[in-house]
């Protein structure tokens, strides 16, 4: 398998299918931690690769495919390239956790369940979110066509036709599906590999890996020689990393000390590359990435460093204790079955802010109509210029309200 040249995000509302898609489309079944399992519903974000393939002899769509012979006549099918999934949680109290994947997303898969009415709360909320970081190549997957009527999945697409005007995902295609029979599966990969390109990859500029998990993959009774240092999981945007290179990691540790606390870079040395399921020397932007590094695995543990930006020692972008950003804020909450306005950002309100793969708290300490600045709990580096989702509590969640742009 070559390296993922793309990573293409699962986004939809709570069971509308999207772990299964994932599955039909690469064999693997990414809700893997014990509680995903037990509570049936996506937790973390979910990682899978699959390598589309066509075959030579077949007529389009029934060419794609992802096996290595064709279903049809049998024929060895030819790779067209490696993609990496993305699966984000639907659920409503997860958003940080959907917004932090959309960040690392070159395009994504809008999941509807056809035996539910569209749209349903988290199918907007995530299309907003994909609107909001600017993710404008979408293919939408009307699911579960295997549970209704004909004439109900005709009904289905036209509201999902009217739910997505005035969107990113108006012209987007509309393939139906079914994830759990893999129905249509070769359609789907078709509209994937056409309106899903692989993006320009910027090679020469200074390396940015934003880690979307990180782990200690070490398992008890390992004894001190089989220990391995601590892993890290995500997409490089820029630039490339090679085995044995020297990285920072920011914001890094928090230190606390005398009663005050500041955060240090952490400085180690890439041991490991793997990309797709295989190990590689050199790591180019693309897909999902895992660096193995010579941390101590308690750093590492829990996705305790998800949020932080890797690169060459000395060429990340400065950690920022706060910010001011200009706002665009939406006019109506969504994601509610209530969907009131939104108010002008208060002075001293607390919002949470995505930037990148961080998801932080952010106080106001002053608001102005289109600007404000924020103080935030959980520094993050990221440059002048980048988007900051914002979401506001409203009725004891976050809500997504808008973007803002940092400008100092
Ligand atoms: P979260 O990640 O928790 O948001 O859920 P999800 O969108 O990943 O949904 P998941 O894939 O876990 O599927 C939810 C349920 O729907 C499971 O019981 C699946 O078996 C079922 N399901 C998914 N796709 C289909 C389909 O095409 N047809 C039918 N009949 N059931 C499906």
């Amino acid at each position: 398998m070559a390296q993922p040249s793309l990573n293409i995000g699962m986004v939809g509302h709570v069971d509308h299918g999207k772990t299964t898609l994932v599955k039909a489309l690469s064999g693997v079944w990414t809700d893997t931690h014990s509680e995903e399992i037990k509570r049936g519903i996506s937790i973390r974000l979910g990682y899978a690769d699959t390598v589309f393939r066509k075959c030579p002899s077949c007529a389009e769509p029934e060419c794609y495919t992802v096996e290595k012979k064709c279903a049809h006549c049998g024929t060895k099918t030819e790779e067209i390239k490696t993609v990496s999934f993305v699966d984000a949680p639907g659920h409503e109290t997860l958003m940080a956790t959907m917004l932090s994947g959309a960040a690392i997303m070159d395009g994504a898969m809008l999941v509807i369940a056809a035996n539910e009415k569209c749209p349903q709360p988290q199918t907007k909320e995530h299309l907003m979110a994909l609107n909001i970081i600017g993710i404008k190549n979408v293919v939408i997957v009307q699911n579960k066509i295997d549970l209704v009527s004909r004439d109900r999945v005709l009904e289905h697409y036209q509201e999902i036709k009217e739910f997505v005007k005035g969107t990113v995902a108006e012209n987007a295609p509309i393939i139906p599906v079914s994830a759990q029979q893999k129905i249509n599966i070769d359609a789907l990969i078709q509209a994937l590999d056409t309106c899903i390109p692989v993006p320009e990859h910027k090679m020469d500029k200074e390396t940015q890996m934003l880690i979307a998990r990180s782990f200690d993959i070490n398992r008890p009774g390992f004894t001190y020689n089989d220990i391995k240092g601590g892993v890290i999981g995500g997409t490089l945007t820029q630039g490339t990393f090679k085995e044995g290179d020297d990285v920072e990691i920011r914001p890094g540790l928090k230190i606390t000390s005398d009663g005050s606390t500041r955060w240090e870079p952490i400085f180690t040395k890439v041991t490991e590359i793997h990309a797709g399921k295989s190990k590689v020397k050199k790591a180019l932007p693309g897909g999902l990435l895992a660096l193995g590094t010579l941390l101590d695995p308690s750093l590492t543990k829990g996705d305790s460093l998800t949020g932080q930006v890797v690169g060459k020692p000395g060429t990340l972008p400065p950690t920022r204790e706060g910010f001011l950003m200009k706002l665009d804020l939406l006019k109506r909450v969504v994601g509610v079955t209530n969907e009131a306005e939104i108010n002008e950002i208060k002075t001293s309100e607390p919002l949470m802010l995505n930037i990148g793969t961080a998801t932080t708290v952010g106080v106001v300490t002053s608001a102005r109509k289109d600007v404000a600045e924020v103080k935030l709990k959980r520094p993050v580096c990221v440059q002048k210029g980048a988007h900051v989702a914002i979401s506001r509590r409203i009725d004891s969640r976050w809500r997504l309200i808008g973007v803002g742009i940092i400008e100092d």
